[in-house]
């Protein structure tokens, strides 16, 4: 694999490549590829240079079953935002989803030589591996190892424990696992794109990165990024991620439960989902009609528009009860204090947040992406809220601790410093 990837950096030796200070998130999405161009302005900011959209292929709940379906969207959505910018892209980072995503969390503890003797960064890497040192099945690989919280001596909630004297150094991680031939397929996707992987990050936490706050992390939040394919959940608390999930089931459920309840072509049933789609029927009034185009040869019909609803409502409180179940069981009697943040295209479902409010029990908003100057009201929408946050995610340091050349490495992302979750990452 060494020598593919010399091959590799010899097919790029022909392009203009700008790696100082230019950063590239790329979200291969089910339902669309992203990418975002950004620079690093000299106060540590980031502003956004060009975008790049292509409508997704060869991708199906957030898996890749086409490679080179696949490489063509990724790279027609990577020549859009090159062309923009006059830059040719090398390395990007990429979000990745898909229902082999799995993770846990587990539990590390080291003695500190001596008595009462200084945290140093080393010891701190050593209680980690003691924490990750769990079996992992052969086909898969450990993608990110998340730290929640240190203790020292038995005291917690620290979360940079270096510098610190004590004798006795735990630690609580998140860490999240993928297969590791899916991951794989995607890293060549991008390869056969003509780009090379500097990371993979599991979607919701580059979601999160673009549309919580600080506050919502420290408190307690789910953070809900409801996709085409899959919908994917993660729980912030101190600062620190507790749980993650990607369940498959998206927003192309809902399309596809219209196409087959109205008969319909899908193409239409996603037209009336987005236009007269709703999932309060309150919102509905008992005449309202809508135009529903027949399959093929068959002529329109016009159809209850409470009918609709209560296809797309039915599919809606399936999918909450879902993320209700596994928010139960991830937090058993916690509180999550700041609510449930949704993002994601299906999270624009007429009514879908009030919905989620009313099954959860707890607020809801939904998660706009910020952080990166330029976002105009087009790209501050929640379809972008994984591409944003993976272009924050590239920029910081976190982001730039390993680098994935044709097959992924064997050290994971770790973040040494749960700090940095904590709101303003730490930009290059
Ligand atoms: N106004 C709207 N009303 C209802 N649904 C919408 C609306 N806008 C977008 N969607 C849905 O959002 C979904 C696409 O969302 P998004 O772009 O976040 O998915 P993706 O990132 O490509 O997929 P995934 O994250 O699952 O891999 C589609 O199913 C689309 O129908
Ligand atoms: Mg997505």
């Amino acid at each position: 694999m060494a020598s593919d990837s010399h091959k590799r950096g010899k097919e790029f030796e022909g392009k203009q490549v700008k790696k100082n200070r230019i950063i590239c998130g790329l979200d291969v999405g089910t339902t669309k590829i992203c990418m975002m161009i950004a620079q690093v302005l000299p106060d540590g900011s980031l502003e956004l240079v060009s975008t790049g959209y292509a409508d997704s292929a060869g991708l199906k709940k957030g898996v890749i079953v086409d490679l080179d379906q696949a490489a063509a969207s990724i790279r027609k959505a990577a020549d859009e935002a090159e062309q923009k910018s006059n830059l040719s892209i090398d390395w990007v980072t990429v979000g990745a989803a898909g229902s082999h995503f799995q993770s846990f969390n587990s539990h590390g503890a080291i003695t500190i030589e001596g008595n009462h003797q200084e945290v140093t960064a080393e010891h701190m890497t050593q209680v980690i591996n003691a924490a990750k040192s769990v079996a992992i099945p052969p086909d898969r690989e450990i993608i990110h190892i998340l730290p929640q919280e240190f203790f020292l001596d038995e005291h917690g909630d620290i979360q940079n424990p270096v510098g610190l004297y004590g004798s006795r150094l735990d630690v609580n991680i998140h860490v999240v696992t993928c297969q590791s031939a899916l991951n794989q397929n995607l890293i060549n996707a991008v390869n056969r794109a003509q780009m090379r992987v500097k990371r993979v990050i599991l979607q919701q936490l580059a979601s999160a990165e673009a549309v919580l706050t600080k506050d919502e992390r420290e408190l307690g939040t789910a953070l809900v990024d409801i996709g085409g394919g899959t919908t994917d959940i993660a729980i912030f608390m101190k600062n620190a991620v507790h749980f993650t999930k990607v369940l498959p089931v998206g927003g192309a459920h809902f399309t596809r439960d219209l196409a087959i309840g109205l008969q319909t072509p899908m193409e239409e049933a996603e037209r009336i989902k987005k236009e007269t789609g709703t999932v309060l029927t309150e919102r509905v009034q008992d005449d309202e009609l809508v135009e529903v185009p027949g399959i093929g040869t068959r002529a329109s019909r016009s159809i209850s528009r409470t009918l609709v609803c209560g296809i797309l409502r039915d599919r809606a409180a399936e999918m909450l009860e879902l993320v209700r179940d596994h928010l139960r069981k991830a937090l058993g009697s916690d509180p999550l204090i700041a609510g449930m943040v949704l993002t994601g295209g299906g999270s624009m479902l007429d009514g879908l947040m009030e919905l989620t409010e009313e099954t959860m029990g707890m607020p809801v908003r939904q998660g706009l992406p910020i952080g990166v100057k330029g976002l105009n009201d087009e790209l501050s929408h929640p379809v972008y809220a994984t591409a944003i946050g993976l272009t924050l995610l590239g920029a910081s340091k976190a982001g730039n601790r390993k680098k994935s050349v044709g097959k992924t490495g064997n050290s994971p992302w770790i973040f040494t410093r749960i700090l940095q979750w904590a709101g303003n990452v730490g930009h290059e």
